[in-house]
């Protein structure tokens, strides 16, 4: 079961840095650069979240929430600006993306903010979730690519906060899929639209002793 956790209001009142400010106006900017090429064909499934909301809402959720713990996935990471943020909020941040464009974009951002994540090109959705799905057309499905997971040498319950901008009417999957395969205690934050961030918290234990998440890196394989 998941269970919602009210993000307040309040939370847009949150000072973001000025240094950040800058930061996340640049990467706007480049990323309307990135959609307005007209050398390439254009990333469809791509289209950026509010970032100063996100922002917002990850410093609250570091302040106030208890994880059970440290590592934070992206779900289709695009520029990894979330990602980012997530690796200045002392999180051991990853992304994953299915569009290797992207990915490489993501790494311009690490380097100009200078900060350290893992970026994976390939697909976020854990085996077997397609079958979560209610309807085969959602975006999220379909792409033949390498899972991420694999790659990693992680399971999506290795992550104690998931993070992701499902497309409208996705949503219901994102949750199913969390739900799913998420460790008990985890939490997802969607972005579902201008000022709809919501947040969940998957039902059990939240006892950091107990799901020793920090402990589970030596299931990590080998990367290739
Ligand atoms: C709506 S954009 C969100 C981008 C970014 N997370 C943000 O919040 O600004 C969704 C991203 O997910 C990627 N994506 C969709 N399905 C995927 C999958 N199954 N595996 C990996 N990436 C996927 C798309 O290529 C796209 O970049």
């Amino acid at each position: 079961m998941l269970l919602p956790i009210e993000i307040p209001s309040s939370v847009d009142q949150r000072v973001v840095p000025a240094d950040w400010c800058e930061q996340l106006e640049a990467a706007r900017l480049r990323i309307q650069a990135f959609q307005d090429r007209w050398d390439r064909p254009q990333i469809e499934q791509f289209v950026a979240a509010d970032f100063y909301h996100v922002f917002q809402a990850m410093d609250w959720i570091r302040e106030t929430q208890t994880l059970v713990g440290n590592r934070f996935l992206e779900w289709g990471c695009g520029f990894s600006v979330v990602t980012s943020i997530a690796s200045a909020l002392k999180f051991e941040a990853i992304g994953i993306e299915a569009e290797s464009d992207l990915i490489q974009e993501g790494r311009v951002t690490l380097k100009n903010w200078q900060v350290t994540a893992e970026l994976i090109h390939g697909n976020f959705l854990p085996d077997g979730a397609d079958t979560l799905a209610h309807q085969s057309t959602l975006p999220s499905l379909g792409h033949p690519i390498e899972s991420g997971y694999q790659q990693l040498g992680l399971e999506l319950d290795d992550f104690s906060l998931v993070y992701s901008y499902p497309w409208p009417g996705e949503d219901r999957f994102h949750q199913a899929v969390f739900e799913r395969f998420a460790a008990p205690g985890a939490m997802l934050l969607c972005f579902c639209g201008p000022n709809d961030l919501r947040l969940w918290r998957k039902a059990g234990s939240i006892d950091p002793l107990e799901i020793p998440m920090e402990g589970r890196r030596q299931r990590r394989r080998s990367r290739r």
